[in-house]
């Protein structure tokens, strides 16, 4: 007789990836990039999905992200896209330089890759805008592949699991270590978003909800009272702050005077209305044509490496007036959908002017 072995339920698979991926299959987020259960996501979206998401909230790269699929279905359209499209509709994401890598990645695969995101994870970092994190998450979630994959939440759940009490970033290695140990061969991708999805809901930054937690049993940091104080993080440097002034200038047919940053640098590529250079302290402004302003007050903005003041001088030019040189009229109808980072949609929302 043959003896049929009972299905090996999960061979090797650690107990804590046992308990999540159960917890994931009762309790996952519904988010727009993902695929049904037992559905393997396409790449294009996920890949879209996680670089949207570096440095973003969900909540935040829901609809952008549905947006972009609604314009460029796929790897091949976008790759097609004008600079500027592309560059609008990130308008307001932050972090620009996602949105350029965005373009040159897309291109990259079909140029490199036939239109085809490569499933191995080495290649994958080899193309524009993608890092350790996002190779590792792609290679998991779209291609099945078994990748560590470290994110925030992950860092918060690992450390708090195994009590790593040392400071991040200097943590950094011995979570991704822990992680490994703890990540299965198969449903990688599902493991990673579990870990995900409990640092958003249950093992959150503050008052973690341990009485409804997966591993609350082997959590090491909830046995020593200290999960809320993990991960512990080198103290901060304060931000600097930096100053200067902007001109929101109309003409009679309500058109606004605009002009494309350099392409390189912070907000490269971005739109904005004339100023000043931002520094510490208040640069030589030159309004760009003369015009009786007023003063709107001072907008604040905070960046990864300043904090930003600018003061909003608001003027009106009469029709027809040339634009200078490096700037131009920018249509009435145009304003909404061009390409202004938040902090220009402060400078004109402080002008009264209120485009998306
Ligand atoms: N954050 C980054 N990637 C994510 C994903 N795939 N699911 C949920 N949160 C995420």
């Amino acid at each position: 007789m043959v003896r049929r072995s009972a299905p090996a339920a999960k061979p090797n698979m650690p107990p804590e990836a046992v308990a999540l991926l159960a917890w994931y299959d009762r309790a996952r987020r519904r988010l727009p990039w993902r695929a049904e259960p037992g559905e393997r996501a396409d790449p294009y979206s996920v890949w879209l999905s996680e670089v949207m998401l570096q440095q973003t909230t969900v909540q935040a790269v829901k609809a952008y992200y549905q947006r972009f699929l609604a314009l460029w279905p796929d790897v091949a359209s976008l790759a097609a896209a004008p600079d500027e499209a592309v560059m609008a509709a990130w308008a307001g994401l932050g972090y620009y330089s996602r949105a350029r890598n965005l373009l040159a990645c897309a291109r990259a695969v079909l140029r490199e890759h036939g239109g085809v995101f490569p499933a191995d994870e080495a290649a994958l970092r080899a193309l524009p805008g993608i890092g350790d994190y996002t190779a590792a998450a792609i290679a998991a979630i779209a291609f099945g592949r078994r990748a560590v994959v470290v994110d925030g939440n992950v860092e918060r759940v690992i450390s708090r699991y195994r009590a790593i009490e040392t400071p991040l970033p200097g943590a950094k290695p011995a979570i991704r270590t822990a992680t490994d140990g703890l990540t299965p061969d198969n449903r990688a991708g599902d493991f990673a978003q579990s870990m995900m999805d409990l640092g958003a809901t249950i093992c959150t930054p503050r008052k973690p909800a341990c009485a409804l937690c997966p591993l609350m049993e082997g959590c090491a940091a909830r046995q020593q009272g200290i999960a809320e104080d993990l991960p512990a993080k080198a103290p901060k440097r304060a931000r600097p702050r930096r100053v200067g002034t902007h001109f929101v200038v109309r003409d009679g047919a309500g058109r606004l005077l605009v002009r494309t940053r350099p392409a390189k640098g912070l907000l490269g590529g971005m739109l904005e209305v004339p100023g000043s250079d931002w520094a510490e302290a208040m640069p030589p402004v030159t309004p760009p044509m003369p015009a009786r302003y007023q003063n709107m007050g001072i907008i604040t903005h905070v960046f990864t490496h300043f904090a930003l003041e600018l003061t909003v001088l608001a003027g009106q030019a009469p029709l027809d007036t040339p634009a200078p040189k490096g700037m131009r009229w920018l249509e009435a109808s145009d304003i909404e959908g061009a390409a202004f980072p938040t902090v220009m949609r402060k400078v004109l929302a402080r002008a009264e002017i209120n485009p998306r």
